[in-house]
């Protein structure tokens, strides 16, 4: 059995950071995001009988990352023995590509885990919804529950594994020009920077509290098709974010200075009559959003910080015909 499917990063407007149960990757709160349609991550899974593999752009990928796709394995074979199938005591090879940068805060592992519980659930034969897969995946990695859906996905926290996944939502037009000041890899990963900033940061529950009202408020906004209002409230929330990260024990840090001078330059812009607003995950490399006919102008004016790129909303995670 050999599958192969694709997936997309998402960005977050509305940004999940804490867990409510770390196991299933219960958040505390939901969140809402734009899938890209760049920066892909294609899988390949093959059964095996001898062992799992895991190469990464051709090369064999660390124990860490092993060992997390053989945990992630191991959910899809016990999907497969619930269901019956032969499949469940099988291996598999697992051969990624990652078309974006891997783990600087460009969501890799976003794109990596919708795609994976793509490609895995149809090689064990499982047959899943879109809604089961979003569970699937969110396993794997929390925001890539969010990558299985098209264009605009919000994530509702649930409380169980059942409750806990990423459907559709309509939001206004818009584009995404992303700057990557720094394609290293970052220095704390997102799950043990929100085991941190849980443990150690003395504004984490108005983190929570704010971040639920932020959701609603991100809904209304998206209904009334108000971009200004959905721009205002992201760059908002982003702040927030490194604000109650940037408060653990010991401190952990994110932005670099150049990516302060970014969401400077997008202050800037919004003075001169360029509507964009900015946004940036756990790592250094920020995200503006801008209306699509904005996006050239927003590029240009971002250019000097880093590599540019510009995202239209993308495709949700899909399996490739491997006929
Ligand atoms: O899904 P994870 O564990 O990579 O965490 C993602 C965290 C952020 O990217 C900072 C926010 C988000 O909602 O995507």
């Amino acid at each position: 059995m050999v599958s192969v499917a694709r997936a997309h990063p998402n960005i977050a407007l509305v940004k999940y950071w804490g867990k409510a149960n770390d196991e299933l990757i219960i958040p505390v709160a939901g969140s809402m995001s734009m899938t890209l349609d760049k920066f892909a991550t294609t899988t390949r899974v093959e059964l095996a009988t001898d062992a799992d593999r895991f190469t990464l752009n051709d090369t064999v990928a660390d124990a860490k990352a092993t060992e997390r796709t053989t945990v992630f394995l191991d959910l899809v074979r016990h999907l497969a023995a619930e269901a019956d199938l032969d499949t469940a005591t099988a291996y598999a090879n697992v051969t990624s590509v990652n078309e974006g940068p891997t783990a600087a805060g460009m969501a890799s592992s976003a794109s990596g885990f919708a795609a994976l519980a793509t490609a895995a659930a149809d090689a064990y034969g499982l047959e899943l919804t879109t809604r089961q897969l979003s569970r699937l995946a969110r396993r794997g990695s929390g925001s890539a529950c969010r990558s299985l859906i098209d264009h605009f996905a919000i994530w509702h926290a649930g409380t169980c594994d059942a409750t806990s996944y990423a459907e559709a939502i309509t939001a206004p037009d818009m584009a995404m020009v992303s700057v990557t000041v720094d394609a290293k890899a970052k220095k704390v990963s997102s799950r043990d920077g929100m085991v941190a900033t849980r443990d150690t940061s003395p504004y984490y529950q108005a983190w929570i509290d704010v971040t639920k009202k932020t959701l609603n408020d991100m809904i209304a906004a998206c209904n009334a098709n108000d971009f200004t209002q959905v721009g205002q409230i992201t760059e908002t929330h982003a702040h927030r974010m490194h604000a109650v990260i940037n408060a653990a024990q010991p401190p952990i840090r994110y932005l670099a200075p150049v990516s302060w001078q970014v969401f400077d330059e997008v202050a800037a812009m919004r003075e001169d009559g360029l509507e964009a607003y900015a946004t940036a995950d756990a790592g250094p490399n920020v995200v503006l959003i801008c209306r699509p006919d904005d996006a050239a102008a927003v590029a240009a004016r971002v250019a000097p910080y880093g590599a540019i790129e510009t995202f239209a909303p993308g495709p949700g995670a899909h399996l490739l015909d491997t006929a």
